[in-house]
């Protein structure tokens, strides 16, 4: 009996665990992205699935249950490319240009990409994967590649849900109160910042229609000839995990099988090194942590700014930790530099008082899931909306990098050191973000899981996918039923006309 038992138990088990061999691409060349990858990777190989993680960074530590595959070339021409700009260049264009240069910049990401010879090799071997996970980064030809495999597709976005991605996921877009993230708008929105995302909103439409998904179905079938059209390929794809929390970017309406797993990314936080455990404990005062993050290259920021906001900081009784790429002649006592911090683990200390970001959604969830508030120097992409968001919640102050000053950011110190309310909302925000029925890990193993027990969840796909703009937004039925009204109106007159003129035919007759 005892063994029947053991053997019954043994093959419940089996069904559970079996193994299953995923793929996972994250092709964009940027630390945050890598590590949205990198957690979903490892949340699937801790339950003990077979991962293949294809990325444009050479993976140091060799992880259980996970074969890196290293796009060396997209690195190496990404690396090129990027020596020849300085992100803060970038600032003097429009913010709607973005959306020009997003889609440009990435039809040529996509090209070095599918050329990579470890992702040709991939491509051409007999490997079986169970599910394939792609980033979505302005690259919906990537499909292609679920498709080639036969697998079933998930997508995956180091972003909030919204206007760049409803497309694929069939989200609905609200323009009254989604800001389109190049935008700069927060949730709540006056008349004219309404009007200004619905022309964002338009303009992204026309573009995606008359350019973006044209080249991507180009760039689709010039790689995979027999694949279906961009829209099927989308429209098939089972489940979209979103970089996002409500507590965090405010709630949206989501389809069920659009998954939010803000968080993702955040490790248990390492030890710190000695010297840096000890400045951190002896700081009575507080610490002040600066960094703009692995895309905005500190030492790109021009001398007048540095020297604006080295000023400020020389005058507070706090300290400050700096990650900046290069040595600083004039820096205070009271400043560090360094050019690399271990993040987490410096937010996690409790004499940490503020942390001064670019505002990516990476450092606000981790800023937020140990507490503490920010000010954000928003310079390009989804920052200034994660900053606006920050405000509306109020853990956070906006100092847009356009419109900075050295007086308006010492007044921003000023404030959000002085004033408690910031810590508290952090503090509040903080416990929100840990109070879930499960942990983003476990969301991620689940949905993929289930993703591959039921092949696919045609169950779940929304049949928006299968109608046309105008017919989504009712636009012909309130065309026929405004047609069908003027019509009635229009016979009535008719009919009123003709009977009053008979009267009066008749009366004149009299
Ligand atoms: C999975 O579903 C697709 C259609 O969505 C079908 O073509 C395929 O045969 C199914 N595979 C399995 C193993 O059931
Ligand atoms: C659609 O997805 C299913 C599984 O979810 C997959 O089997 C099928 O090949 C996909 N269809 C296309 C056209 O890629």
């Amino acid at each position: 009996m005892a063994k029947l038992l053991t053997v019954l138990a043994y093959l419940c088990c089996l069904h559970v665990i079996n193994a299953a061999n995923i793929l996972c691409i994250f092709p964009t060349f940027s630390r945050s992205h890598f590590y949205i990858g990198e957690g979903i990777v490892k949340a699937l190989a801790e339950e003990g699935h077979q991962l293949t993680y294809v990325s444009p960074y050479k993976q140091k530590e060799s992880t259980k249950n996970v074969k890196s595959v290293h796009l060396s070339e997209l690195e190496k021409w990404t690396i090129e490319k990027r020596s020849t700009m300085n992100i803060f260049d970038i600032l003097n264009l429009p913010p709607i240009i973005f959306i020009f240069f997003m889609g440009y910049m990435h039809l040529d990401i996509a090209e070095h990409t599918m050329q990579d010879p470890a992702m040709q090799e991939l491509l051409n071997s007999d490997e079986k994967f169970d599910a394939v996970i792609l980033e979505w980064m302005f690259n919906d030809y990537l499909q292609g590649v679920a498709h080639h495999f036969k697998a079933p597709a998930i997508s995956a976005a180091t972003f909030t849900a919204g206007i760049l991605t409803n497309h694929i996921s069939g989200n609905p877009s609200i323009y009254s109160h989604m800001p389109h993230v190049f935008s700069g708008y927060g949730q709540k929105m006056d008349f004219w910042d309404r009007t200004g995302n619905f022309m964002f909103a338009m303009t992204q439409n026309l573009y995606n229609k008359l350019y973006f998904f044209p080249q991507q179905e180009r760039v689709l079938h010039k790689y995979f000839p027999d694949a279906p059209s961009i829209y099927e390929l989308n429209a098939n794809i089972s489940v979209h995990f979103f970089n996002s929390h409500p507590a965090i970017n405010g709630p949206l309406p989501m389809l069920p099988n659009v998954i939010e797993i803000g968080g993702i990314h955040i490790q248990p936080p390492k030890k710190l090194p000695d010297d840096l455990q000890k400045y951190l404990d002896e700081s009575k005062e507080g610490v002040i942590y600066f960094s703009l993050g692995g895309n905005v290259n500190g030492k790109d920021l021009p001398r007048p700014q540095r020297e604006a906001i080295l000023r400020v900081f020389s005058k507070l009784k706090q300290r400050v930790l700096w990650k900046f790429e290069e040595e600083l002649d004039d820096k205070p006592a009271n400043v560090e530099v360094k050019k690399w911090f271990p993040q987490q683990a410096i937010l996690a200390h409790p004499n940490v008082k503020l942390f001064i970001t670019h505002g990516g959604l990476l450092s606000t969830t981790e800023s937020l899931h140990y507490g503490v508030p920010i000010i954000g120097i928003s310079v390009f992409g989804d920052q200034a909306v994660n900053m606006k968001n920050a405000e509306a919640s109020g853990f956070g102050i906006s100092l847009p990098y356009k419109q900075f000053t050295e007086e308006k950011f010492a007044n921003a110190l000023d404030r959000i050191l002085s004033d408690p309310s910031y810590m508290q909302n952090a503090k509040r925000i903080s416990t929100l973000l840990k109070d879930q029925f499960d942990t983003p890990a476990e969301r991620v193993v689940h949905w993929v899981e289930y993703v591959i027990r039921h092949n696919g969840t045609s169950h779940l796909r929304t049949v928006a996918h299968d109608l046309y703009w105008y017919q989504y937004y009712s636009i012909d039925v309130i065309l026929f039923l405004v047609s069908i009204n003027l019509i009635t109106i229009k016979i009535f007159f008719v009919i009123c006309k003709q009977l009053c003129g008979r009267r009066k035919q008749k009366q004149k007759q009299n």
